[in-house]
């Protein structure tokens, strides 16, 4: 009886959490996207830029999750700013990313906002 109130317990912390989240996004599931509501003018073109160059291999949910929950969804590795500029690195070295380092720039500052934005 105990372990179960313990999980109630948890569950609605976890839910809370993420209703916390101030990250917006449109769509779920594999539509699940950032939204570009109300985002400074100087980081539309590298929105776009992401979401072009961002799902040739995966969804944009992969990355929205993981600016979300601050975790990296496939390995559970914490996903901050140091992370942003790993992963990026990481992204534009797979084979076929047809991604410059001009462009992986723009995406990681943009990434570094949505991180900032979902922490307030
Ligand atoms: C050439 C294919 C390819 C492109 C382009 C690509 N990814 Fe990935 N991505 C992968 C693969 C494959 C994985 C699975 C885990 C791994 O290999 O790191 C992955 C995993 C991820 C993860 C989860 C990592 C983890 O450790 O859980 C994130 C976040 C991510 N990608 C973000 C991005 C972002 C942001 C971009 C655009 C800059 C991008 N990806 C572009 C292939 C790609």
């Amino acid at each position: 009886m105990k372990k179960i109130f313990l999980f109630a317990a948890l569950i609605t912390l976890v839910a809370s959490l993420s209703a916390e989240a101030r990250v917006k996004v449109t769509g779920r599931g594999s539509k699940m996207n950032f939204s570009t509501d109300g985002i400074p003018e100087m980081y539309k073109a590298s929105i776009l830029l992401m979401q072009e160059k961002c799902i040739k291999c995966h969804t944009m949910e992969r990355t929205v999750i993981a600016v979300q929950t601050g975790r990296a969804p496939i390995t559970g590795q914490p996903f901050n700013k140091q992370a942003v500029k790993a992963y990026g690195i990481k992204m534009l070295r797979k084979p076929n990313s047809e991604m410059d380092k001009k462009q992986i720039r723009e995406i990681v500052l943009v990434l570094n906002y949505f991180l900032d934005e979902n922490a307030k």
